[in-house]
């Protein structure tokens, strides 16, 4: 069931790294973004994909992770992502992409899902550094990045609390909770 896709779709940073993620496994992901919809139909989006660990552990380098996590300074080595799909917009197609990275982002994440791996989507970028080093050319802008792997973490998803506080921690185990707000916070009627 989709719902079920869906939930167990959650943000994981913490992988198998020795798990490798085949090259056609990331060509079938992004060809469910090409088949998400598109503003205007304009199809600006252009995909960067490595399994490689030279590149790999370049990405990796320009990434921020976990904000409300302090003190943790993202996955450790053994611990990182075993791929990675940079969503990228092409300019001259299109100055502004709207939405179409979200949604290609989570067609892609869900994908994933379903091939027993996980991810996460990241937006907090060193994106002139990152287009240096993996020489992509200018006229391509780097909009999110996505980390794939098999996931080595429990993430759970919990009510919001009294205190309204919507900021994910994890516990003495080593469980990432998650807070989501209620069905009836979110509907207006
Ligand atoms: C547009 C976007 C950008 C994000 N950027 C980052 C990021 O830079 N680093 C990170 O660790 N997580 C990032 N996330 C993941 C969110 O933190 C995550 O979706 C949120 O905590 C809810 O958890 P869930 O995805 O399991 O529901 C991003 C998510 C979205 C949708």
């Amino acid at each position: 069931m989709l719902r079920d896709l869906v939930i167990k779709s959650r943000s994981y940073r913490r992988f198998y790294q020795a798990e490798a993620v085949r090259m056609e496994d990331l060509r079938e992901l992004v060809d469910l973004a090409r088949l998400s919809p598109s503003a205007r139909n304009a199809q600006p989006l252009r995909f960067f994909i490595s399994c490689d660990p030279q590149k790999n552990a370049v990405i990796f380098e320009h990434l921020a992770w976990a904000g409300y996590l302090k003190g943790w300074g993202g996955p450790v080595e053994g611990e990182r992502p075993a791929a990675y799909i940079i969503i990228l917009g092409d300019t001259e197609i299109s100055q502004t992409f709207g939405c179409d990275q979200g949604i290609a982002a989570q067609s892609m994440l869900l994908g994933a899902v379903e091939k027993g791996l996980g991810g996460c989507i990241l937006g907090s970028i060193q994106r002139p550094g990152l287009q240096a080093y993996l020489n992509i050319p200018q006229k391509y802008e780097i909009l999110l990045v996505l980390a794939i792997g098999k996931p080595k973490e429990t993430v759970v998803i919990e009510p919001v609390g009294a205190d309204g506080n919507i900021q994910y921690y994890r516990d003495e185990n080593q469980v990432h909770h998650v807070p989501k707000r209620s069905l009836e916070d979110l509907i207006l009627s």
